[in-house]
This record gives C-alpha cells, sequence and structure tokens, in this order.
C-alpha cells in the first residue's frame, strides 16, 4: 500500500543532499576495487599504452610502488597481466609454468613489501604463447580443451607457489575449475582463493588489453570456440553452476557494463560474490568520451562503478581503481 500524488511525492527524499545520502541503496568504497596492472621487464621502466591513455605498463620496482599507492588508497587488491618479451613466448605457453616468470617474480615483490595487499594472478596462456590464444591449439587452430588445463594447472601451481592470492582463470575451458582446485588442495593452498572467469564473452571490448599484453598481432582468428556468445544469458548461468560445482569462491561477468544483466542473474540465482571486469575497451571509450569533451570523467567513472554495486557486485576490476579511490577518498 503506497500513498498517490500528492501525498506521495517521490521528489520528497532527493531534495537536499544529506537525504539523498541517507536514502541511497549502493555505496561505492575503495574496498570495493580491484587494480589491474600491466608488468614489464627491466628496471626503472615506465611504457605508456597508447590505447589505454593514462595505463602503463611497469617494471618490478613500478609495480611495487603502485602497490603501496593501493594500499594507501584502501584498494584491497589488485591483478597482474605479464607483457611476457617475445622470445620467451612459444606455442605451447611453457613460460607460463616458468618459476621465474614476470608474474612470479612481481607476486614475490609485491607480497615482500606490501604483505597486506590481495594478488590476483590471470591463469590463462594468451601472454606466453606465440598464437595469442588462452590455450594450445592444434594444426587445425583449434584449441585443445583437456591439454590446455592440464598447463593452466602448472601454471596455478606456479602462481601459488610465488605467493598469489586468488587463482583467476580467465582462459574459459572446461573442468578446469575443478582440476585446479584438487591441486591446490593437494599442493596444501587450501585457502588460496580461484575467482572463475565463469562467463567471460567473446568480446569486441578487450582489444587495448591486447596491445598492452602485446598480444594483438600475434593472436590468429578469435576466441569464439572458447568465450561466450554475446547472445547467450541462459549458458553463463550454466558457466556459474559449473564453476561454483567445482569449487570457485567467487566469479566473475566480463565485459562489464554491456553484461549488468548477467550480473544481477548470476546474483539472484546463486547469491555468491560475484565481480564484474570494467574491461579496457570500457576504460577506452570513457577515456575517449572525456579526450572528445563529450563527458565529465570522474562522475563519469563513479557512476559506471556504482551501476556494478546496484546490479549485485561485490567488486570490480577496473582500470580506473586509483583514480575512483582518490576520488572517494576525498
Ligand atoms: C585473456 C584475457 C583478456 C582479458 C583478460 N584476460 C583478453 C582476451 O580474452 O582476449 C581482457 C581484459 C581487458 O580487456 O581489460 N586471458
Amino acid at each position: 500500500m503506497t500513498a498517490a500524488y500528492p501525498a506521495l511525492r517521490l521528489r520528497r527524499t532527493r531534495a537536499s543532499g544529506w537525504s539523498r545520502r541517507l536514502h541511497a541503496e549502493n555505496t561505492l568504497t575503495p574496498a570495493d576495487l580491484i587494480w589491474p596492472l600491466f608488468v614489464t621487464e627491466g628496471q626503472g621502466v615506465e611504457e605508456p599504452i597508447a590505447t589505454l591513455p593514462g595505463v602503463s605498463r611497469w617494471s618490478l620496482d613500478g609495480i611495487v610502488a603502485r602497490a603501496k599507492e593501493a594500499r594507501d588508497l584502501g584498494i584491497p587488491c589488485l591483478a597482474l597481466f605479464p607483457n611476457t618479451p617475445p622470445d620467451r613466448r612459444s606455442d605451447d605457453g611453457a613460460e607460463a609454468a616458468n618459476p621465474d616468470n614476470l608474474m612470479c617474480r612481481a607476486t614475490r615483490a609485491i607480497k615482500d613489501a606490501v604483505p597486506d595487499i590481495g594478488v590476483l594472478t590471470d591463469v590463462a596462456l594468451d601472454p606466453y604463447t606465440a598464437h595469442g590464444h588462452d590455450g594450445l591449439v592444434d594444426e587445425a587452430g583449434y584449441v585443445l580443451n583437456d591439454a590446455t588445463v592440464e598447463a593452466l594447472v602448472a601454471q596455478s601451481l606456479n602462481q601459488a607457489r610465488a605467493g598469489a592470492d586468488v587463482i583467476a582463470p580467465s582462459d574459459m575451458m572446461d573442468g578446469r575449475i575443478g582440476l585446479i582446485r584438487a591441486a591446490l588442495e593437494g599442493e596444501g593452498f587450501v585457502n588460496v582463493q580461484i575467482m572463475s572467469y565463469a562467463a567471460k564473452y567473446a568480446s569486441a571490448f578487450y582489444g587495448p588489453f591486447r596491445d598492452a599484453v602485446n598480444t594483438r598481432g600475434l593472436l590468429k582468428g578469435d576466441k569464439k570456440t572458447y568465450q561466450m556468445d554475446p547472445a547467450n544469458a541462459q549458458e553463463a548461468l550454466r558457466e556459474v553452476a559449473l564453476d561454483l560445482a567445482e569449487g570457485a569462491d567467487s566469479v566473475m561477468v566480463k565485459p562489464g557494463l554491456p553484461y549488468l544483466d548477467i550480473i544481477r542473474q548470476v546474483k539472484d540465482r546463486f547469491a555468491v560474490p560475484v565481480f564484474a571486469y570494467q574491461v579496457s575497451g570500457e576504460y577506452a571509450m570513457i577515456e575517449a568520451a572525456v579526450a572528445a569533451g563529450a563527458a565529465d570523467r570522474d562522475a563519469m567513472v563513479l557512476e559506471t562503478l556504482l551501476a556494478f554495486k546496484r546490479a549485485g557486485c561485490s567488486g570490480v576490476l577496473t582500470y580506473h581503481a586509483a583514480h575512483a579511490a582518490r576520488l572517494l577518498g576525498a
């Protein structure tokens, strides 16, 4: 039962700032943010990424500086991605299992310098393969499932041994969560989390990321035989159900804003922690709109991030994390 106009005026509670704050149904804080960072070789290296204006690759010293910055801003977790040197990329992506690869060195450096920040490591072969696919390919160019999963298990254990807190498989192979979970348990990593990229779509929004990890020029074909069809929502729920049954602690939907309907359905159906990845193309769209004078960056960043909370997210991976945390802390 609700009153009718004029007894009911929904604008009453919106009429002043204190009241809007009091009636806000959702809030955004720095604790909702995961900051993706790109790691590169060298010392004192910062390489700006042209298609991701404002985002750079950093050598280990810079990565550690970013980790301290994140801690000081109240950001709880970092997500790491390597720009593997060309001579370390191969058809089988063996560098992914090298205990001294960029990811492992970055993870150890962060955990040494800033032990109280979470480190999430991406599991997939694309930054390590000569063909840019997330898995192993056969002669016909098909990405093999079961052989890839074996490599992903080795990659996951490698990252856990280096100190990763959250293993985040982004490859979309069938069955990998269960096998990764069993391997982690088998080695005693009982508190290493798995955040599964459960519903990851074959999307046009990943272009700048592929520049950041230098896979755009390498990638043969597309990823539609393993990443999801943007037409599908029920299939996303099946993917999430499987990953949860196999031992995922949390699930991710990716990209973000174009898939808010999926986030809401996953949250309503499963009542588990859901994360969104506001991906590189989404970031680039905001920055392009700002550069064109068509948008106010601060307002657009905060509005889009709050939208993820409203849709049911526990948190968001975003390249705007440090900027947003600064705005929220002010
Ligand atoms: C690949 C991976 C991708 C992203 C994260 N992990 C790209 C892809 O699937 O081709 C995209 C992130 C972004 O666009 O910001 N395993």
